[in-house]
């Protein structure tokens, strides 16, 4: 069997990155997605920067169980085998006009927003575990599965940043819940998969610099020891470190690579 690298939400600003970074380890990747002119997007990016790899796009909806096996099952009739598995998919509310108006208040947190992110970022991420990680150990592969979590994995957010001008937007409680909740279904592959050859830890990247409005990254980069906001290829070494042997002796970790802003 011929074995790949799989990065779910492969479309956005890290997830081309994390794919950049396995690409540089001469790793053959899978990227995935459900941003069908994203993912095609980020196809034609990686196969500029490494035309003689072999680079497989793929849309798969991580909160659907059947959207992951059909996946699967679709790489094993080619005698693909996922070996490094990067859970990096999820819903991020920014500051938007949409949902400025909703401003996320916990006070009239929506139900239906709580389930829809939770579905993605943890639900997703515990589905492609299950179906990816079992797959390892049932073939015997020796494998790493990488969750990305957040800084808001071990800190709360300082809802300060977000309110400026006519802003009103709160961070929402479910990127703390779903990111913590990453930590914790971490810990809980790395000890139940320990002598099954497969490590899991978690990367927790700080705020990464994309375009935010200046205000916020004005108060933002105060919270940060080193006074910035992360450059989006900043992970991409973590990322080669944790899904290669010299991570050999770590499982259940949380590597939180903030610019210090947690330790503050
Ligand atoms: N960007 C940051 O500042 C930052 C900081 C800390 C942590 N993170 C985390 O890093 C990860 C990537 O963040 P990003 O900034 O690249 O986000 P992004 O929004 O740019 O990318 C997320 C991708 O996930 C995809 N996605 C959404 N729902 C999906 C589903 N059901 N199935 C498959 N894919 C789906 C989206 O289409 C998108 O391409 C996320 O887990 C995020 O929480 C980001």
């Amino acid at each position: 069997m011929i074995k790949y690298s799989l990065i779910t939400g492969s479309a956005g600003l890290l997830g081309r990155q994390h794919a950049t970074a396995l690409l540089e380890l001469n790793y053959n990747i899978v990227i995935t997605d459900i941003d069908k002119a994203g993912l095609e997007k980020t196809f034609i990016y990686l196969k500029k920067l490494h035309p003689t790899k072999k680079i497989i796009k793929s849309l798969m909806d991580v909160s659907s169980s059947n959207s992951i096996k059909k996946n699967i099952k679709n790489l094993r009739k080619k005698k693909i085998i996922i070996n490094n598995l990067i859970n990096n998919a999820a819903i991020d509310s920014k500051v938007s006009k949409k949902n400025k108006k909703k401003n996320n208040k916990f006070e009239n947190f929506d139900l239906n927003i709580w389930n829809k992110e939770i579905k993605v970022g943890l639900t997703g991420a515990m589905l492609c575990s299950k179906i990816v990680g079992s797959d390892m150990v049932k073939n015997k592969i020796k494998g790493n599965i990488v969750n990305i979590a957040s800084d808001l994995s071990v800190i709360s957010p300082n809802q300060n940043i977000y309110k400026y001008k006519n802003n009103k937007f709160t961070k929402p409680v479910t990127y703390s819940v779903i990111k913590h909740g990453i930590v914790g279904l971490t810990k809980y592959l790395s000890t139940y998969w320990a002598q099954s050859n497969i490590k899991v830890n978690s990367l927790s990247p700080g705020s990464v610099l994309n375009n935010q409005p200046k205000e916020f990254q004005k108060r933002i980069k105060k919270l940060i020891p080193m006074n910035r906001l992360a450059n989006s290829n900043e992970y991409k070494g973590a990322i080669k470190f944790l899904c290669c042997d010299d991570s050999s002796y770590m499982t259940g970790q949380n590597l939180v690579i903030d610019g210090g802003r947690s330790v503050w």
